[in-house]
């Protein structure tokens, strides 16, 4: 087991969690959500997709791409992080969140003990818009469907919308990030729960937000517990 405290400091909540302790968790509206995922589309597989990614020219976003960010991981994690579009790194790599922004948020999973290694991490979008603007409404419209034959077949315990994007774009919503946070959401007919918090980047640009995006944390555990129990 790594150090915990050393992830903590990256988080910038060493002083609070001295001060705090580790039991404070937002006040939820559970929505009572199940925990089988949905349903992968018969004869869909992992390669399937990822070779329709690959190849997708759906949107313009496609001219100007060096890779296509597919995701990554444990094809039988349970908890599945959803992040907004690859970046300038990702792009180069065709991995997502392997920029700073992945640094922060690698050390907020394994300040709840994942390593990245052990969960699935993707993007509502598979390329990068240019000079990182936000994706537009007809590029999630080609590229949601994606992530959601992902959803089906990795079937996760529970997912993590890290940001606005992710969150209202998986939620259907345009609700500010801010109300969504401290909910257990449920997603899609499968009622999957899904909870929110805030994009590593955004983070990184406001670091006074780290504790609150700890507290979403330590609340997606211990509602993974709950429903993994
Ligand atoms: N930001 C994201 O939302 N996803 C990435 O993969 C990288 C940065």
């Amino acid at each position: 087991m790594r150090d915990r405290a050393a992830y903590l400091r990256a988080l910038g909540i060493e002083d609070w969690r001295l001060r705090g302790g580790d039991a404070a968790v937002p006040a939820a509206e559970v929505e009572a959500p199940a925990c089988a995922g949905p349903a992968a589309t018969a004869g869909d597989s992992w390669e399937q997709v990822a070779a329709e990614v690959a190849g997708c020219v759906r949107c313009p976003l496609h001219q100007n791409r060096i890779n296509t960010v597919f995701g990554v991981g444990n094809r039988q994690a349970h908890w599945l992080i959803v992040g907004e579009a690859p970046g300038v790194e990702e792009d180069k790599r065709g991995e997502p969140f392997v920029g700073r922004a992945g640094q922060l948020l690698n050390s907020m999973l394994r300040g709840i003990g994942l390593e990245r290694e052990v969960v699935f991490i993707a993007n509502v979008l598979k390329c990068r818009p240019p000079n990182n603007r936000e994706p537009q409404p007809a590029e999630v419209a080609q590229c949601l469907p994606y992530l959601e034959r992902q959803i089906a077949l990795l079937r996760p315990r529970i997912m993590l919308a890290v940001g606005r994007i992710a969150a209202q774009n998986l939620l259907a919503t345009d609700t500010p990030i801010g109300k969504l946070r401290g909910h257990v959401h449920a997603f899609g007919a499968s009622r999957t729960p899904l909870v929110v918090t805030y994009h590593p980047a955004y983070l990184l640009r406001s670091p006074g937000e780290k504790r609150k995006a700890w507290e979403d944390l330590k609340f997606a555990r211990r509602i993974y517990r709950e429903h993994s129990a």
